[in-house]
C-alpha cells in the first residue's frame, strides 16, 4: 500500500477503531512535558496528527516512522511541524534502531501496522529496544479479517494468480490462530515487555456503500498496483464479489465487516 492520498481518504474504519482505543487507554497513562512519542507505521500521517497528537495529554515531540518512503513523503508534506516529524524505517528489518533514535521514546504507539509484518518477533524486540525503561506501548492491529480469506480465494483464480504468488507474505500471522491474544502476549513477554492488557475482541464496521468499501479495500491491497490499469477495476469488482460469496452480511445494501483487533 503506497497510495497515501487514497488511504488518507479511505481509512474511516481504522480511524473509528483507533479513536475508540485511544479514548480507553490514553487516560490510563502518565503524561509529561518531556514525553517523546513514536508512531510505528504512521502511513499517511493523518492519524498521527489528527488522533494521536490530540490524544496525548502532554508531550515534547512525536516521530512517525513508516517503511514506505512514499507514505513518509506524503506525511511530511501534509503534517510535519516543529514537534512532529516523519522518518523512513522498516521496524522489522531495522538493525539496532536505537542508533537512529539514540534517546529512545517514552511511549510507542502503532495502529493497523503490525499485521503487515511476518517477522513479528523481530519487530517487537526492536520496539522494546526503542522504548525507554518504564515506558509504555499501545499496539493496535488486525488479528483476523475476512479480507485475507478473500485474498486466498482470489489467488486461486487463474486471472489473478500471477499477481498474487507471494500471497503468504500478506496473510497476518494471527489470521488462523485459535487464540491470538495468548500468542501475542507470549511474543511480547519473550521480548521483555510486561503486558498490562492483551485482547482480541471482535469489532464490526458498516460500510455505507460499495464504492466506499472498494476504495477502502484498494487502499490497503498489496496486489492491485502490480496489475495494468485496465485490469484493476475488474480485480476490485472480483474482490467485492468474493466478499459477498463469503456471506459477508449485507444490510440495506450496506456491507457489515466483522473482524478481530489485537
Ligand atoms: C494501514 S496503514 C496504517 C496507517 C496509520 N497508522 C493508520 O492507522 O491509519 C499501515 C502502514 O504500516 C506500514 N508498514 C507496514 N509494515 C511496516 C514495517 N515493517 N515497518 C514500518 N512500517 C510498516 C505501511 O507502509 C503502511 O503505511
Amino acid at each position: 500500500m503506497e497510495d497515501a492520498e487514497l488511504y488518507a481518504n479511505s481509512n474511516a474504519f481504522q480511524k473509528r477503531d483507533t479513536s475508540m482505543v485511544l479514548s480507553e487507554f490514553m487516560p490510563l497513562m502518565n503524561w509529561s512535558n518531556d514525553d517523546e512519542i513514536l508512531d510505528v507505521g504512521a502511513g499517511s500521517g493523518d492519524v498521527t496528527r489528527n488522533l494521536l497528537w490530540p490524544g496525548c495529554v502532554k508531550f515534547d515531540r512525536i516521530v512517525g516512522i513508516d517503511r514506505s518512503q512514499k507514505m513518509v513523503n506524503y506525511a511530511r508534506e501534509h503534517f510535519e511541524n516543529e514537534r512532529l516529524s516523519f522518518e523512513q524505517m522498516d521496524i522489522a528489518d531495522a538493525v539496532q534502531p536505537i542508533n537512529v533514535f539514540p534517546r529512545g521514546f517514552t511511549k510507542i504507539f502503532s495502529f493497523f501496522c503490525l499485521h503487515w509484518i511476518q517477522k513479528q518477533r523481530k519487530a517487537i524486540s526492536n520496539l522494546y529496544q526503542l522504548l525507554r525503561p518504564g515506558g509504555t506501548c499501545l499496539l493496535v492491529f488486525l488479528a483476523r479479517n475476512p479480507v485475507f480469506d478473500m485474498y486466498e480465494r482470489l489467488a486461486k483464480n487463474p486471472r489473478w494468480a500471477p499477481y498474487m504468488n507471494d500471497l503468504d507474505k500478506f496473510i497476518p500471522i494471527h489470521q488462523y490462530s485459535t487464540d491470538a491474544a495468548t500468542d501475542f502476549r507470549a511474543t511480547l513477554e519473550n521480548c521483555g515487555f510486561r503486558v498490562l492488557s492483551c485482547e482480541a475482541p471482535e469489532f464490526s464496521y458498516v460500510f455505507e456503500n460499495l464504492n466506499y468499501l472498494r476504495d477502502c479495500l484498494k487502499a490497503v491491497n498489496p496486489f492491485v498496483n502490480r496489475m495494468p490499469q485496465e485490469e484493476q477495476n475488474d480485480y476490485m469488482i472480483d474482490c467485492l464479489k468474493e466478499l459477498q460469496n463469503m456471506k459477508t452480511p449485507l444490510v440495506d445494501g450496506k456491507m457489515v465487516s466483522k473482524y478481530n483487533l489485537l
